[in-house]
């Protein structure tokens, strides 16, 4: 199974795909994890991108893909599938995914587009900044992620939609509500493919 979780800063997509792994039984592949470990270790691709991330702009969609490319090609992802969250987030990406994908002969499964008012979650986000302690999560910078969001992925989920891939999901509630809304909605749809 290949699924894609999208939705605005702090919907809430990585504590979902976490369950949505184990429930799927698919590896997630996290592009913000996936930068924030390189950032932490300090390499070479930490270094191009933190001053970037910190400010709440997009990483290059050359740097982010080959990054994430480089993640989908290792063994445990071979003949299971994935869960991307994070990736694509640009026409760009989303052309260089379809491209892969062709090349594969693989393709995408279902898009779980978790929907909140980014102006409600700015609270659960600056919670997270006390625990996780994250650059990106202060409040100049979560604005700047909420207008590229609506400027860049928004057209990500329009392609999408246009594909019918897409399930909406009320991304506001507990972390069991939304989970089942999102397992509800997504077995209805793959039922009825
Ligand atoms: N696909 C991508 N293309 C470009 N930049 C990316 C991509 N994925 C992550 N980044 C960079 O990493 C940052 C953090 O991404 P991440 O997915 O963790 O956060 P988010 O979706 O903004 O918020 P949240 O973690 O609350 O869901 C982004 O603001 C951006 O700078
Ligand atoms: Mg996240």
């Amino acid at each position: 199974m290949r699924l894609l979780i999208m939705g605005p800063p702090g919907a809430g997509k990585g504590t979902q795909a976490a369950r949505l792994s184990a429930h799927y039984g698919i590896p997630t592949v996290s592009s913000g994890d996936l930068f924030r470990a390189h950032i932490k270790a300090q390499d070479a691709l930490g270094q191009k991108v933190s001053a970037l991330i910190a400010r709440g702009e997009f990483v290059p969609d050359c740097i982010t893909t080959s990054m994430v490319f480089r993640r989908l090609l290792k063994p445990d992802i071979k003949g299971v599938g994935w869960l991307l969250d994070g990736y694509p987030r640009t026409l760009g990406q989303v052309e260089a995914l379809d491209i892969a994908q062709a090349e594969l002969g693989t393709r995408l499964d279902g898009v779980i587009s978790l929907v909140a008012d980014p102006n409600e979650v700015v609270g659960r986000m600056l919670k997270r900044a006390e625990l996780e302690g994250r650059a990106d999560d202060n409040e100049a910078t979560i604005r700047r992620r909420i207008e590229v969001y609506d400027a860049e992925t928004k057209p990500v989920l329009d392609v999408y939609r246009e594909r019918d891939l897409v399930v909406e999901i009320d991304a506001l509630g507990t972390v069991d509500e939304v989970f089942d809304r999102i397992t509800g909605s997504l077995d209805a749809k793959l039922a009825a493919r």
